[in-house]
């Protein structure tokens, strides 16, 4: 098999065989192929397509390139959730505790991860001592005992992905379907779930901003997990504005232990739940939806999901005092109000230029190196729909600079665009595929 023929297969419009899939992903693991061939391949994908098929073959070539994780020695259906990414998405933090509590296993693998604000992993480090470290064996024993434990990414989970994807960033072949949802899935796959709850977001703030092509990635990934034999269930939810209120490590722990106690944001409380029931039911200890929600909601009232952060907190060193006491979060030493230069409502929030400032205050990394100030962000008071007086505060900055602190505050006023007519409310869940 030569790739250039793969190549010209693939460039004139033709399927590619499962053998001639197989054999690029494995060749290019191993090195065998350079990457200008790849790109070609890549670029040659994004204009031909790739069909489900196709998509399939490539995700289980991906997934089986490293090491696939085995849950088997966890006792019940081991349910996975995937976030396409957004801002502010505290849901992690939430959704973890309030599934574990109602006896569901939650074997979860996060990622420190690039981007606006940290990873899970960043966020939970607020709780002085917390680590993911740990052995195989104590994993598996924390999720049988206590229904719950965070665990960091191995580095040998889906590798051709890895390679792939850092080719497609730079040779403008990320955005393709079939590409995102193999990739997506390998590493899905790999982590070795039964079930997998995946939250596609849309909107400003997120990967897909067209709610049509959410639709389409989603159904693509529904696909691919049915056709491996994972039950896959995807939720397209907006991501046209921060979800909540707090972006920032430490202001979205704060957020997540304000959701858990009942308090919390309504668009947070509401996608939790919603995930969350249908993780219920993937997972079976009950056939519907709405009894999964009473579920979810009697954990969050009795104070049970609440609990069940504190024994994660406990289980992996970190303090869980901080629980009943959030002023012993990291805090930052500026917090300064955003006012409105304008009376009105809040047409729309430019999510990913929040995320940008809270990037500038220093939430996230830029590069892998870069050190995470887990005290800094960003807590909005206005939403979409929300009535704004002139000097009013529309958010509040959590700085460490007074110059980051300006800058910051700059991206948050041009980033809500405030207009005289009435705004109705977004509406968070598109739809469940
Ligand atoms: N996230 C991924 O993991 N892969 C993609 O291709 C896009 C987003
Ligand atoms: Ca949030």
């Amino acid at each position: 098999m030569r790739m250039y023929d793969i190549i010209m297969k693939k460039r004139n419009g033709k399927e590619l065989t499962t053998e001639e899939i197989n054999y690029f992903i494995e060749e290019y693991s191993k090195g065998n192929i350079p990457d200008y061939q790849v790109s070609a391949l890549m670029m040659a994908i994004y204009f031909q397509k790739m069909n489900k098929r196709e998509t399939a073959d490539l995700t289980k070539a991906m997934a089986n390139s490293g090491v696939t994780i085995d849950l088997s020695d966890i006792e019940g259906v081991k349910v996975d959730k995937h976030s396409t990414g957004g801002v502010g998405d505290t849901t992690t933090l939430v959704l973890g505790p309030i599934v574990a509590a109602t006896g569901v296993p939650v074997a979860k693998m996060s990622g420190r991860g690039l981007g606006h604000t940290g990873g899970t992993i960043d966020k939970l480090e607020s709780f002085k001592g917390f680590s993911v470290e740990m052995s195989r064996e104590q994993f598996v024993k924390n999720v049988n005992e206590k229904k719950i434990a965070i665990g960091g990414q191995t580095a040998d989970l889906a590798p051709a992905d890895k390679k792939l994807y850092a080719l497609r960033d730079v040779t403008a072949t990320v955005d393709n379907i079939s590409l995102i949802a193999s990739s997506i899935m390998s590493k899905k796959i790999a982590a070795g779930a039964d079930a997998i709850v995946l939250d596609v977001k849309t909107g400003s703030g997120a990967f897909m901003k067209k709610e049509e092509d959410s639709f389409e990635l989603a159904k693509e990934m529904v696909d691919i997990g049915n056709n491996v034999g994972r039950n896959t269930v995807a939720i397209v939810t907006d991501m046209d504005q921060p979800l909540g209120f707090a972006v920032g490590n430490a202001l979205e722990v704060k957020e997540a232990i304000d959701t858990l106690k009942g308090e919390g944001p309504e668009d947070l409380t509401e996608l939790c739940l919603t995930l969350g029931s249908h993780m219920l039911v993937l997972a079976e200890p009950t056939k519907t939806i709405e009894e999964a929600r009473n579920m979810l909601e009697d954990v969050i009232n009795s104070g049970k999901g609440l609990d069940k952060l504190k024994e994660l907190i406990e289980a992996q060193g970190g303090d869980p005092s901080y629980v009943d006491d959030p002023s012993l979060l990291p805090k930052a030493s500026i917090v300064q109000p955003v006012l409105a230069t304008k009376e009105g409502y809040v047409k729309s929030i430019k999510a990913d230029d929040i995320g940008k400032a809270a990037l500038v205050l220093g939430a996230g990394r830029e590069t892998k190196e870069s050190e995470i100030d887990l005290s800094v962000g960003i807590v909005l008071h206005k939403k979409i729909g929300d009535y704004v007086k002139e000097g009013e505060a529309i958010a509040t900055i959590h700085a460490n600079s007074e110059k980051k602190q300006k800058e910051a505050e700059n991206i948050v006023l041009k980033a809500y665009n405030i207009v005289t007519e009435e705004v109705k409310k977004n509406k968070l869940i598109k739809g469940i595929i």
